[in-house]
């Protein structure tokens, strides 16, 4: 693949949220999680599991989940005489937070605790940062994989959107529902599957508002 083929792939990924009601190959998702455990990781610890749902009604189950998790907020906002950012919190986060109800596919990417040998030998020993670094450290690398996901679903032809709405609202629910330990982080979620729409392009900033040359 040369540079402009990389490009291409890169720049056409966009976020879907309307799929076919269709399943997605398990060849295809197998093929898709093997490229993301080739993201870069701190010490290659790895810091990343997923966990892939692929039935409709457990998909629906945590839907229902992030809007009674949405409906609670907005009632406690409401409480408040916060009466128009609650109305926008259903109106406007509410759909954008449950954007992978049509999916036929959704990942729950999961960021595990970091562990290397600098940690155990030099890091811990002298107490040189705070824990709450460390859970960062496996946030970042498993949103590496994330995206490597997310490219290489692109490049089956296949659509995802990565999602944060759900763990923000209703993560503790979702912990619960999947069984998942609590020294693992829901980083965030993504939707897969064959889509029906090619949403637009989002506008970027320009290279030179985010890019600072130090010669
Ligand atoms: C950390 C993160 C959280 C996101 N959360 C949501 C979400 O909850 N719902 C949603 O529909 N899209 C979500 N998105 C997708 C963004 O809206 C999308 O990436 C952005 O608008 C740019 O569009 P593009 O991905 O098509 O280039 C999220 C993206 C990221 C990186």
């Amino acid at each position: 693949m040369d540079f402009l083929q990389a490009k291409q792939l890169i720049q056409e990924r966009r976020s879907v949220r309307k799929f076919q009601d269709k399943s997605v190959d398990i060849q295809d998702i197998i093929d898709i999680m093997d490229c993301a455990r080739y993201a870069p990781s701190d010490t290659n610890s790895q810091t990343w599991e997923f966990v892939v749902i692929t039935n409709k009604d457990k998909i629906k189950k945590i839907e229902e989940m992030t809007w009674e998790a949405l409906h609670i907020k907005a009632e406690e906002a409401t409480e408040k005489g916060l009466d128009k950012p609650a109305k926008l919190l259903v109106r406007s986060f509410g759909p954008y937070a449950t954007a992978f109800s049509g999916a036929p596919v959704l990942i729950i990417c999961l960021a595990t605790p970091y562990e290397s040998k600098f940690k155990e030998k030099i890091f811990d020993p002298i107490g040189f940062v705070e824990e709450d670094v460390w859970a960062e450290e496996g946030i970042k690398s498993s949103c590496l994989a994330a995206q490597n996901l997310m490219l290489a679903a692109h490049a089956k032809g296949l659509g995802t959107c990565p999602m944060t709405g759900p763990v923000l609202l209703a993560q503790d629910k979702l912990r619960e529902y999947l069984n998942i330990e609590t020294h693992k982080e829901i980083n965030m979620v993504i939707s897969l599957g064959h889509p029906t729409e090619q949403p637009k392009k989002m506008a970027r900033k320009p290279v030179d508002d985010i890019v600072t040359i130090v010669e």
